[in-house]
């Protein structure tokens, strides 16, 4: 069984010993990760143009950056990683620029591809809907807005069922069960799943396991 992890009472992101940590625990909690990380970088592939205008929000320690590498260099695009943790953007390892700022109030260019990959859930409730039309009407033509995040799971027993799947996927792992109790209590207030009705119609979802969703936002092409 894996060792526990330094979990603060009150979790945050501005902690060095998370930050330490993060690249190995991210994967103990969520055993889809890598997954769905590369489906981030398959869209990559289908979205980002030559020259295009790339964004990673919400960037820790550089995991989509790493996988959009390739198809950054071979496309020549311009790569903007916003963190607003400095601990840590100080483990940042992924593909310049890095920005140590506030993703919601940050000055966004119009861009060609932007992902949002399990960051939305820990922005302040009131801040997420502007945000998000924001993010869409910077979208340019054909491009492409990518969301993974955690949603309110639907009520009756079916919703009880969903949030198993998530204890059951960490335990299958070897997450110590004290250390997934002890890091649901201290995500209380911090990490608030998202409404899935603030989505546009237009959203199409790519990826799901239990209470783990990711959209597609596509810009219209004219
Ligand atoms: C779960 S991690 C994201 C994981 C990362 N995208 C990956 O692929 O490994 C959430 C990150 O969002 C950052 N974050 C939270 N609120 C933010 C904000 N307002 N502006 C910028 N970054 C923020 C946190 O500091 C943290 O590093």
């Amino acid at each position: 069984m894996k060792s526990s992890l330094e979990i603060p009472k009150h979790w945050t992101f501005r902690s060095r010993a998370v930050a330490k940590h993060f690249t190995r625990h991210v994967r103990e909690q969520l055993p889809w990760y890598d997954l769905a990380t590369n489906a981030v970088a398959h869209f990559g592939r289908h979205y980002i143009p030559r020259g295009g205008v790339v964004y990673d929000i919400g960037a820790s320690t550089g995991n989509i950056g790493r996988v959009l590498q390739e198809t950054l260099d071979q496309r020549q695009a311009r790569f903007t990683a916003i963190e607003e943790s400095r601990e840590m953007a100080e483990r940042y390892d992924g593909p310049p620029e890095l920005v140590v700022a506030d993703a919601v109030t940050f000055d966004y260019q119009p861009f060609d591809f932007t992902v949002c990959f399990l960051v939305l859930m820990f922005l302040p409730v009131d801040t997420r809907t502007a945000f998000l039309h924001r993010l869409e009407s910077l979208t340019k033509p054909g491009g492409a807005l990518l969301i993974v995040d955690k949603v309110q799971m639907p009520p009756g027993y079916v919703g009880t069922a969903f949030s198993r799947l998530t204890l059951q996927q960490k335990l299958a792992v070897g997450a110590r069960p004290e250390d997934i109790l002890r890091k649901e209590l201290s995500l209380a207030g911090y990490q608030r799943p998202l409404d899935p009705g603030m989505m546009p119609e237009r959203a199409r979802t790519f990826f799901q396991v239990g209470e783990f969703v990711g959209w597609i936002l596509t810009a219209p092409e004219r």
